[in-house]
């Protein structure tokens, strides 16, 4: 009698499972790391806004420093975003007749803030503030970038936990001058102090371990 499966249909069976538990565990791999792409993430996407705000008009062409707009970023645990009245200290007098800003003088007409599209956004149970950061010489573009060249603002970098750690596991080659902060294209040079220097500085020796779960997750 002919045998129903041929000796060869072993080897297609172990293959075949073989293939299907590749595929699971590539499954699960890619559930899990897709989230954390920086294209699921929309790094380096410009993101639509009401207005065509351009920091490399307002920043680089026009010389106006971050806490001009971003007035509690060193005080508070937010940036904050600029009231419709300081756009208008400058566009009260220039471009009042520019259709790209008629949502700037009907925000400040009906007395409701221009609704900007969020850029950064952390998920609620990471805690994150702005201040300490700047008090202890992180600049702004280690987080976002080289924004004085953003015609339109973009997310610059992930803002995954890995993100942070590589940072807080060890500051010190990444701090900056205090009179850097603000500078976006500030790159460390020779004459630059040390990272030892620097967190001496900024007292960062007191063995406090950045890594804990708590310091974010609180
Ligand atoms: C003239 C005002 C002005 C100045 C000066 C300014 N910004 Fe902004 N910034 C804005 C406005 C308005 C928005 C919201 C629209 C947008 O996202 O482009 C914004 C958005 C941002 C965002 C994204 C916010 C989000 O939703 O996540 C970042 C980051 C940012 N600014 C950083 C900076 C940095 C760094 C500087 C200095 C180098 C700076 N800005 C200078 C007005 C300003
Ligand atoms: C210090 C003065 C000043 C302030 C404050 C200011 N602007 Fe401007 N803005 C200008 C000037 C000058 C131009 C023309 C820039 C150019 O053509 O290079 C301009 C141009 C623009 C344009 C035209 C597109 C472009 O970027 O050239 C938009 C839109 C705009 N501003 C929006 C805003 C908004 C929104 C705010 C408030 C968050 C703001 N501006 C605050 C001076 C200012
Ligand atoms: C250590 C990283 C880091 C540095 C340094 C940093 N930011 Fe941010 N920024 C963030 C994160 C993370 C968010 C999103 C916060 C959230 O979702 O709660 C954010 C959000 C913002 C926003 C949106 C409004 C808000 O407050 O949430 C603005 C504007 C902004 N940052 C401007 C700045 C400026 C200007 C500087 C430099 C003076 C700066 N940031 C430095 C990480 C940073
Ligand atoms: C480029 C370096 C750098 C990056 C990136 C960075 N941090 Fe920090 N972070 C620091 C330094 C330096 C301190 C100050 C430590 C101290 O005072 O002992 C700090 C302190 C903190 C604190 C303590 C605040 C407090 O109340 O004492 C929190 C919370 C924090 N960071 C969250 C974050 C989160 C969340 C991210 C990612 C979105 C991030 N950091 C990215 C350098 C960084
Ligand atoms: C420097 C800040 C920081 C520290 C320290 C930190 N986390 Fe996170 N954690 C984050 C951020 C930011 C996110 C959000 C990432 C995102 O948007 O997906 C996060 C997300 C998470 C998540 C959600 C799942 C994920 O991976 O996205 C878990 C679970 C978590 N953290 C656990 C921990 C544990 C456990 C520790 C201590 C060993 C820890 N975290 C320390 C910043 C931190």
């Amino acid at each position: 009698m002919p045998a129903i499966f041929r000796p060869s249909a072993n080897l297609a069976a172990a293959v075949t499972l073989l293939a299907l538990a590749g595929l699971g565990v590539g499954g699960v791999a890619l559930w899990w790391l897709w989230p954390r792409t920086d294209y699921a993430r929309h790094v380096r996407w410009p993101v639509g806004q009401p207005v065509p705000f351009s920091h490399e008009h307002h920043v680089a062409g026009l010389g106006l420093d971050c806490r001009f707009c971003h007035n509690s970023v060193e005080v508070s645990a937010t940036a904050g975003l600029p009231p419709t009245t300081t756009c208008m200290t400058c566009h009260s007098q220039i471009w009042t007749n520019a259709a790209v800003l008629a949502p700037v003088r009907l925000s400040l007409a009906s007395d409701t803030p221009i609704a900007w599209n969020r850029i950064n956004d952390l998920p609620d149970y990471v805690y994150f503030n702005h201040g300490i950061h700047i008090a202890k010489g992180v600049g702004c573009a280690s987080c976002h970038g080289e924004v004085d060249r953003m015609a339109l603002t973009y997310k610059a970098s992930s803002l995954t936990m890995q993100f942070c750690l590589d940072c807080h596991r060890d500051p010190g080659p990444r701090l900056r001058p205090k009179d850097q902060i603000f500078n976006t294209q500030w790159q460390r040079t020779a004459d630059t102090a040390s990272p030892a220097a620097l967190m001496g500085e900024y007292h960062l020796r007191n063995g406090r371990r950045l890594t804990d779960c708590s310091i974010c997750h609180r």
